[in-house]
């Protein structure tokens, strides 16, 4: 086994051994007892007649009842640990994933990004927002215990909290064309101190936020898009995390998801009072600029101080995404955190 590194995986390895110390008891003894049978019972002479026997309700019970239990006993622990490690952590820094033929590039809420290489502090909860450019990819990091599908068309997320310093194998795990085995990379856990000095030593591009501005600008969204709800699109402040009241009736969260959704596909949910005006920009942005679109949104969304704020949605100094960017002292990659 790969080493223990992160939250998950020393109970991930239990449960793993659990299930081979299961699996091997009971075929050693299932084995076992049909060797025994096998002697006990054989023909001794020729023309033997078995002597005829009727069922046994307490042994039909008991073979029952006990792999009934043993079966339940491992659902409950699976879906305990599977609850755990696909539900989005709270306080985590969030760092976005794009997979594409062949490399992973990474890019950290205060601007820093790098390929195929990913930097996390220790004892800090991390976590990925991931998406493909292309073909379906699996961010794989064995000593983390994490493998999850990244792929085209939607936003998927995995957690962890690093509990060693030390560089780590990252992988691909899902066949994504001839240089699949190639698509690897490393992640290094580093402890505050030089995870600051990491920081501060890679050249800083704008913070997601900042660059999300630049695109939404830059690709004209504004002249729709205005505060106060006055343009042909409604505003998009304040209105991360919300809830959106649709044409149709219906309600939707606004999520990464959802605002994903309405670049590319605006016509997909419209909202109440809006006409279906806006055209896509499928083909016009990478999933990299939506992710900064989505980053300026959420930066312009509730404000965990200002009045009206959703409490729900507010996050702690430390979150760069969901900071106002003039508002947040760079670099900065927030407190230690335990798990
Ligand atoms: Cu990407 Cu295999």
């Amino acid at each position: 086994m790969p080493e223990q590194a992160s939250n998950f995986a020393f109970e991930l390895d239990l449960f793993y051994f659990f299930l081979v110390a299961l699996t091997a008891f009971f075929t050693v003894a299932i084995g076992a007892a049909a060797v025994y049978f096998l002697i006990k019972y054989r023909r001794r002479s020729q023309g033997e007649i078995p002597e005829q026997i009727e069922g046994d309700m307490r042994l039909e019970i008991t073979w029952t009842v006990i792999p009934f239990l043993i079966s339940m006993f491992i659902f409950a622990w699976g879906a305990k640990l599977y609850y755990q490690m696909y539900t989005d952590p709270k306080d985590a820094l969030e760092i976005f994933i794009t997979g594409k033929q062949w490399m992973w590039r990474a890019q950290h809420p205060d601007g820093q990004r790098e390929i195929n290489e990913l930097h996390v502090p220790l004892g800090r909860r991390v976590k990925l927002t991931m998406t493909s450019e292309d073909v379906i990819h699996s961010y794989y990091i064995p000593a983390f215990r994490t493998k999850t599908d990244v792929v085209p068309g939607r936003y998927t997320t995995s957690w962890f909290t690093p509990t060693k310093t030390g560089t780590f194998h990252l992988f691909c795990a899902e066949y994504c064309g001839t240089q699949h085995s190639g698509m690897i990379g490393k992640v290094v856990v580093m402890d505050y101190t030089d995870y600051q000095a990491w920081l501060r030593g890679v050249p800083r591009d704008k913070t997601p936020a900042e660059a999300g501005e630049q695109f939404f600008t830059g690709l004209a969204c504004n002249n729709c898009h205005l505060e106060g709800n006055t343009g042909r699109g409604p505003s998009l402040a304040n209105l991360f995390g919300t809830d959106v009241k649709l044409a149709d009736g219906s309600t939707m969260k606004v999520d990464e998801t959802y605002i994903r959704e309405s670049i590319l596909r605006p016509g997909a949910k419209i909202v109440g009072g809006y006409s279906n005006d806006m055209p896509t920009f499928q083909g016009l942005v990478t999933e990299e600029q939506v992710a900064m679109i989505i980053a300026y949104i959420k930066s312009i969304g509730p404000r965990q101080n200002g009045t009206g704020a959703n409490p729900a949605v507010a996050q702690p100094i430390g979150q760069g995404t969901s900071q106002p960017a003039a508002a947040k002292p760079a670099p900065q990659g927030g407190q230690p955190k335990q798990n």
